[in-house]
């Protein structure tokens, strides 16, 4: 008898220590994700769930993002004018506590809380830990200096760390790339590389300020350039100028004349009085190329008078 008594209550006493459990856990609010970053500019979605024993009726539903209470309560972020025109709560009064934040600013990096009411004194929840925004732009970091040859990697930076599925864009000045990574590898760079590169997110209008990639490399299509056609009459002088493509700017030049050893002259500009075939040597914190040589002939009357100035000259001394 005593046996079949307590094997009839020990189902009972199962089910209220069930419900009890029950209950106590019952109370909660939970966001999936708890930790989101964004791009500034987009539309945020805070995806929330919350619970409530059975027998209580949600009297209000909002938002916070401060867990300090204000006149006894937590003040509702819809009746803030900085979120009011860009808050949409997209939830419901039975579970789903959903919410979307349109054109965030860094601004709105902040924890955020759901706060629920109900119908009796003690059925309130604040959902701490709550949700944090995280926003961010983006921005281009490239190295500081490049030379011709080296292989570079810019990189579109975020301040946060957006998700691992995002897909990127890439600009260099006003052409789109096909590079879909955050990492834009040039390997062997050329002059041709240089210029303004942005980057941006797949399905978004945020664009990081472009920034310039300058590619520098030593002289090259060192040319000289004569005043006149090379010819001059003895006395008179040719200008040679010697000009080139170079980044950074030539440091100096340097002027020779074929088959002798050693330099006849400096400076980016050249007086040269005799014949011969002069060139320049253009240099830079790179290296140096040289121009192909240009002729200058000295002749014309001037000189065959002086040849019989110096004839006759000889001729009198004798
Ligand atoms: C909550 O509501 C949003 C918007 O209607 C919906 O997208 C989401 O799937 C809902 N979440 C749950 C858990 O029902
Ligand atoms: C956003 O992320 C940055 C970088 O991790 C961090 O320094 C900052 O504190 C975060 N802001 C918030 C509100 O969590
Ligand atoms: C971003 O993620 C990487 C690796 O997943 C981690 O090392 C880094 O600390 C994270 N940065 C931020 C700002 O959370
Ligand atoms: C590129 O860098 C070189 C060397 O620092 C500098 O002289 C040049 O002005 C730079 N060019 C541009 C367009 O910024």
């Amino acid at each position: 008898m005593v046996i079949s008594v307590r094997m009839a209550l020990l189902p009972l006493i199962f089910l209220l220590t069930i419900e009890r459990v029950y209950s106590a856990a019952d109370w909660g609010v939970s966001y999936t994700p708890s930790y989101i970053c964004a791009l500034k500019g987009s539309s945020v979605i805070m995806s929330c769930t919350y619970t409530f024993p059975n027998g209580y009726t949600i009297k209000k539903v909002f938002w916070t993002k401060t867990d300090v209470q204000v006149n006894n309560e937590f003040p509702d972020l819809s009746n803030d004018p900085e979120y009011s025109q860009r808050i949409q709560y997209l939830g419901d009064k039975q579970q789903n506590c959903t919410i979307r934040l349109n054109d965030v600013t860094q601004k709105d990096s902040h924890e955020y809380y759901f706060r629920f009411i109900t119908d009796k004194p003690d059925g309130k929840w604040f959902g701490k830990p709550g949700v944090t925004l995280n926003i961010t732009d983006l921005h281009v970091e490239s190295p500081e200096s490049v030379t011709e040859g080296d292989t570079v990697s810019l990189t579109c930076k975020s301040t946060c760390n957006l998700s691992d599925r995002t897909t990127f864009i890439w600009w260099k000045n006003t052409q789109s790339l096909t590079e879909r990574n955050n990492k834009l590898l040039l390997q062997s760079v050329r002059r041709e590389d240089a210029g303004r590169y942005s980057c941006a997110v797949h399905g978004h209008k945020l664009t990081s300020p472009p920034v310039y990639l300058n590619v520098t490399y030593s002289p090259r299509n060192v040319s000289v350039s004569m005043s006149g056609s090379g010819e001059i009459v003895l006395g008179d002088s040719v200008t040679l100028t010697c000009s080139c493509d170079s980044n950074p700017p030539v440091l100096n030049y340097t002027w020779f004349k074929e088959k002798e050893s050693s330099a006849v002259g400096s400076g980016q500009s050249y007086s040269a009085l005799q014949s011969g075939f002069f060139y320049c040597v253009a240099q830079n914190q790179h290296g140096s190329q040289r121009s192909a040589a240009v002729q200058v002939t000295v002749k014309g009357r001037k000189d065959t008078d002086l040849m019989i100035s110096y004839k006759s000259r000889i001729i009198f001394s004798m």
